[in-house]
């Protein structure tokens, strides 16, 4: 009973020490000014500045507030991937009377608008000295690097796509075992050369016949922008550099992986159209390119040059929204960089059609796809195939914590900390991405056959109208319109002080 007591009182003691050491410790960091005016106080509030988003997230949010990906969406995706019924009853929550709001317009009969062709979605890609390629699945999973994401993850992807029948980018960070599990692959050259690079970071054609030689690589994309972050290279922090990691891409172990802002071979469009034939021709696969929009000048100089020479320049052109994810970049360019998706991608067609070189090229787009609706419009805008990257983490079982910078992913996709790796059951995350690419693609098939076509592909833009002022709806040709970023999309997540 009395040590007891004497436990309890030491026990006391000890609390009043450390607070009262904290306490002083606090009022002494003038550093930050908040902790030492509110001595102990202070870690109540960096608390609750930390347990808030969770909370935010999980209870007091509405269903369409969350930003990329309000809830929803990713219940969607998440039931979706797990073959639950995404099936609703009782009628739409879609606020359909609001401006921005995006709806399909129905056909009773049989849309000629699309000149009638029928049949099954299908792309030829290439032709220019090489094999083609022919696509028969519209969606494919946006380049996302071996670095940036784990090893299960990528082998889960890899597998999932195979089951769909889709390709996977394998983003600019080299060609990794987890890409060859038997899913067609888009091997993507970043500005750094990763997996293909001299040791001055110049391209290695060597080592790019090697990485092409693989049955598995169907194109290659070389990646002048991405949309979260033009102007900025791809960013791999050293935390997340294995020895494995450092091999495949042919860097050093122990520094940051920072990939210059552009490729040294070329700063302009003739400069485009060479290395690109080089790369096509030691390759020996169709070669495109991927890109954000900024001024239309950039993307009109290469429709030009490709109606000039139609020999020449990029099989295909992925078009990556400004509203794209990333593993890590600076705020400033996630936020505020890039047209929006929608935008960008209707830019690029309406330019290419102008310029006559719209049949010559296979135009791709990513931005923020995850649902049907978001698949068929972004084809409608001038998409032959759509690219989604987040929305297969989400499959993967991806929270949405937008920890995917710091190492400490909790689902263990995108970090190289084996221990949180470990979580990631490969067979199960592949079945999960199998079946969301399914029933994206299913359910988008469904929207294309409610306006009457037989392939989503053939959705028109005048299908699709858009809410610009309440009341007042035009067709999705109004892409100023529908890419405006909504509220609540450029503001920074505050952090602890
Ligand atoms: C974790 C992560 C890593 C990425 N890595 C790359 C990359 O290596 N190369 C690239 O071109 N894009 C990269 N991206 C961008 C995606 O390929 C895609 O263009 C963009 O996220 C838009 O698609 P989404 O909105 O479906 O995510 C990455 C995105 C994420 C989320």
């Amino acid at each position: 009973m009395r040590a007891s007591r004497t436990r309890r009182l030491a026990a006391g003691l000890a609390a009043v020490g450390a607070a009262g050491y904290l306490a002083v410790k606090d009022r002494q960091n003038t550093a930050q000014p908040i902790r030492a005016m509110y001595p102990l106080a202070y870690w109540g509030r960096r608390l609750a500045t930390e347990v808030g988003p969770l909370l935010r997230q999980y209870w007091f949010e509405s269903d369409e507030a969350e930003r990329p990906y309000n809830r929803t969406t990713r219940n969607w995706v998440y039931a979706s991937a797990r073959e639950r019924p995404n099936t609703i009853g009782f009628g739409a929550t879609y606020r359909s009377d609001e401006p921005g709001a995006v709806v399909f317009r129905p056909r009773t009969f049989t849309n000629t608008a699309a000149g009638g062709h029928g049949g099954r979605y299908r792309r030829s890609i290439g032709g220019r000295g090489t094999r083609t390629v022919e696509l028969d699945r519209w969606a494919y999973i946006s380049g996302m690097s071996y670095g940036a994401l784990s090893d299960p993850a990528v082998r889960a992807l890899n597998i999932g796509a195979r089951e769909a029948g889709c390709f996977q980018n394998t983003g600019e960070g080299g060609l990794a075992p987890g890409h060859l599990e038997g899913a067609k692959v888009i091997f993507q050259m970043g500005t750094a050369k990763y997996g293909v690079r001299n040791d001055d970071g110049t391209l290695n054609d060597d080592l790019l016949a090697e990485v092409t030689a693989h049955d598995e690589v169907q194109m290659v994309e070389i990646k002048l922008a991405q949309g979260a972050k033009p102007g900025k290279g791809g960013m791999l922090l050293k935390e997340k550099i294995t020895p494995e990691i450092a091999e495949i891409r042919k860097i050093p172990l122990g520094q940051d992986a920072l990939s210059p802002p552009g490729h040294a071979e070329f700063d302009d469009v003739d400069g485009l159209f060479d290395f690109i034939d080089h790369v096509r021709s030691v390759g020996g696969v169709p070669t495109g390119i991927k890109l954000v929009i900024g001024g239309e000048d950039e993307i009109r100089g290469i429709a030009r040059k490709m109606a000039a020479e139609p020999d020449r320049g990029p099989d295909f052109i992925t078009i990556d929204g400004g509203d794209g994810g990333t593993g890590a970049a600076p705020m400033v360019l996630a936020q505020h960089a890039g047209l929006p998706m929608r935008m960008a991608v209707a830019t690029a067609h309406q330019v290419l059609l102008a310029a006559g070189s719209r049949d010559d090229v296979a135009l791709f787009a990513s931005g923020r796809v995850a649902t049907p609706s978001d698949a068929a419009l972004t084809m409608a805008l001038g998409a032959d195939a759509v690219g989604v990257a987040r929305a297969n983490l989400l499959a993967l079982g991806c929270i949405q914590s937008l920890k995917c910078h710091t190492n400490t992913c909790p689902t263990g996709i995108a970090t190289q900390d084996e221990r949180r790796m470990k979580v990631l059951d490969v067979d199960a995350a592949a079945g999960r991405v199998t079946s969301y690419l399914r029933t994206l693609i299913e359910e988008t098939e469904l929207l294309g056959r409610s306006c009457g076509y037989t392939t989503p592909d053939q959705i028109q833009h005048g299908d699709v109208v858009v809410q610009v002022e309440p009341g007042r709806w035009e067709s999705a040709t109004t892409v100023v319109a529908i890419g405006r970023p909504g509220p609540g999309e450029s503001g920074p997540a505050p952090g602890p002080d």
